[in-house]
């Protein structure tokens, strides 16, 4: 039987895609980055396959707008009767195009873990307190300057089971999603100065340090809200060169 992988196996072959990306300039990662093990089971195996035009009834078919979504969506932390614990924040940025310009009206979708990164999730069974007065989904539409805005709880960390003592950095999942469903984005943001972004194959799998950067929000004192919430700014860029990373296979 092979022994399990260690962190020290998986920061090996970190170093080796790493090195041999290095210099190239790059937004989205392989499909299959070995250290990140499923992805190797579960990217497409065959040349994906174009699609035409989306179909009259996506472009007809019913969206989210305004009536749909609430300012209480966008409030992760008022979704429940109770306060939820861990450390309020305000994570606010704007959705541009590649030259800069806002995207209006854009459902913006979040999810995350609570502040003992935990998921209320079935498959989640990592030994972590849920936390009643947390769900951790939350939505909202872009104004006319492309700006989105939430007010959460910080997520923690939590172990996941690629290798031994495996540890996904804090993030927050965020997905834009288009004019219609094929279009859909869908990608992470993480907290700045993480000590658990060297050891992690999910952030490594993006192989151009510069690309990893844009997925890092940026603590703002002037967003803090006075003994309320801290502060963190995150742009998503759609594409060009300065495009924030997007996952692939969605
Ligand atoms: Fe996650």
């Amino acid at each position: 039987m092979t022994p399990p992988l260690t962190q020290a196996d998986i920061d090996g072959e970190i170093a080796d895609l790493h090195k041999d990306c290095d210099g190239q300039e790059a937004n989205h990662p392989p499909r299959d980055f070995a250290p990140y093990r499923s992805s190797v089971l579960r990217h497409p195996k065959q040349p994906l396959i174009m699609v035409k035009e989306p179909e009259a009834v996506e472009l007809t078919g019913p969206v989210f707008g305004v009536t749909d979504v609430t300012a209480l969506d966008a409030d992760l932390t008022k979704q429940h009767a109770g306060e939820p614990l861990g450390e309020r924040i305000t994570v606010q940025g704007r959705v541009l195009d590649r030259a800069g310009r806002p995207v209006r009206g854009q459902l913006v979708e979040v999810w995350q873990a609570n502040a003992s990164g935990r998921y209320p999730h079935q498959r989640d069974d990592h030994p972590a307190p849920l936390d009643p007065n947390f769900t951790g989904v939350g939505r909202c539409l872009t104004d006319d300057e492309g700006r989105y805005s939430f007010t959460t709880i910080k997520p923690g960390a939590y172990p996941w089971r690629n290798h031994v003592n495996a540890w996904r950095p804090a993030h927050i999942h965020f997905s834009v999603f288009g004019a219609a469903f094929t279009q859909r984005l869908v990608t992470q943001m993480y907290f700045p100065n993480d000590p658990l972004f060297a050891y992690d194959p999910v952030l490594q799998s993006v192989t151009d340090e510069r690309a990893r950067q844009r997925l890092v929000a940026a603590y703002e004192h002037d967003l803090s809200v006075p003994e309320w919430s801290l502060g963190y700014r995150w742009d998503i860029v759609l594409d060009g060169p300065a495009a924030t990373w997007m996952e692939e296979g969605r």
